[in-house]
């Protein structure tokens, strides 16, 4: 089996975890025996927009879409340039021109990370989000009308199409069947916004309907975020609107500890482009340069993305060592409460590995 990936460390930490991901990549490879053939590029990074006048080059499409995924860091320094353009220039080129319509979050309590809800242990939180990322709330059609008058009116639409629904929908219940508890849960609103949302919870009854070994529930968003909060355990794949999706796959992480271990998964389930990982975080200024990072984050991007390639055996052995690895105190990062640097972290999850 070869793999070839397309590499984006982007800025600040990002240059500094991606190196981590890789070292784990190859030892994953070693391990699992496949080859992983990665080809790096500096664009889609701030460095690059002051050289060249844009985040990437105009062939940046030919360049990375006859690859397998994009392994990616992080992008953005605001010092130099402002964000709107260095993520609209990059990330947001990738989740649109390959059709990334799946964001995917797991929410995992994982040793040694004290989550801020009291009284969890390892193994009480393992679940999914999984947000639809190319339509629904987020549209760009609206307009404001008398501006800057006391007539002003402003109007955004929801848009959801057949389609779209249905492929996040597929793609949340596929993912539901494949996993032990097989329980799935739709993030709706449907008592207050009277148009889309009973169509959401129309097509969500109709997909079960193809799903009869998934046992599943709907939750008014505003009583699901408190759920999340109080009773997390209840849930094992929770699937929600692009608005919706994208509060939950916040909070989720949120309820599991330091930004520094989240990882995350834009995906165009059928492979007729490549999809992305990257760890939730962005690059961290402030701790930039200074090997703080935590690369727990990157390093179970990579496990995600192998998962998506098929090395089914590589991404559970990673995720695996990452949790050996946190479990030891002297081997987690300064936002763990640890001491060991970006390197040795990353080196010793590779040795967890092999
Ligand atoms: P951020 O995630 O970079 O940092 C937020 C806080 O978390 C900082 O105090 C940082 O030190 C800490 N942190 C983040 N990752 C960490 C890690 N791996 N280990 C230890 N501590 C970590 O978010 P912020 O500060 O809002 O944004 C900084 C830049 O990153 C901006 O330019 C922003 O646009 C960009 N950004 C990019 C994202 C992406 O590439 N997907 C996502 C979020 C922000
Ligand atoms: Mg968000």
């Amino acid at each position: 089996r070869i793999h070839s990936i397309a590499v984006i460390p982007g800025d600040g930490i990002g240059k500094e975890v991606v190196p981590e991901g890789l070292r784990v990549l190859e030892a994953a490879a070693k391990r699992y025996g496949f080859e992983l053939k990665a080809e790096e590029h500096a664009f889609a990074s701030c460095d690059y927009y002051l050289k060249h006048g844009a985040m990437m080059p105009e062939d940046w499409k030919e360049r990375v879409s006859g690859r397998d995924a994009i392994f990616f860091g992080a992008v953005g320094w605001p010092d130099t340039v402002p964000d709107h353009i260095s993520l609209w220039g990059s990330l947001i080129q990738f989740r649109r021109e390959f059709d990334q319509y799946v964001n995917l979050r797991p929410v995992r309590l994982m040793p040694g990370v004290p989550s801020p809800l009291a009284g969890r242990q390892p193994g009480d939180i393992d679940f999914y989000v999984v947000r639809e990322n190319t339509e629904g709330e987020y549209s760009s059609i609206g307009g404001r009308m008398f501006p800057g008058t006391e007539r002003e009116v402003v109007i955004q639409e929801t848009v959801m199409s057949r389609v779209g629904v249905d492929r996040i929908l597929a793609y949340a219940f596929d993912l539901a069947r494949s996993r032990p508890k097989k329980h799935l849960t739709s993030a709706t609103k449907s008592n207050g916004i009277s148009i889309t949302m009973p169509y959401w919870d129309e097509r969500v009854e109709a997909m079960a309907a193809n799903y009869p070994d998934v046992r599943w529930d709907k939750y008014h968003i505003d009583i699901l975020v408190a759920h999340f909060v109080l009773n997390p355990d209840r849930f094992d794949v929770v699937v929600g609107s692009n608005l919706f999706g994208d509060i939950l796959s916040d909070l989720g992480p949120a309820c599991t500890g330091t930004i520094g271990i989240a990882p995350s998964g834009n995906i165009n389930p059928e492979g007729r482009f490549p999809s992305l990982f990257e760890p939730v975080h962005g690059s961290a200024p402030d701790i930039a340069g200074q090997a703080l990072a935590n690369p727990v984050g990157q390093i179970w991007s990579a496990a995600m993305m192998l998962e998506h390639l098929g090395e089914t055996e590589a991404a559970a052995g990673i995720v695996a060592a990452i949790e050996t690895v946190l479990a030891e105190p002297s081997l987690r990062t300064r936002d763990l409460g640890g001491r060991a640097s970006t390197s040795e972290c990353g080196r010793a999850v590779a040795e967890a590995l092999s």
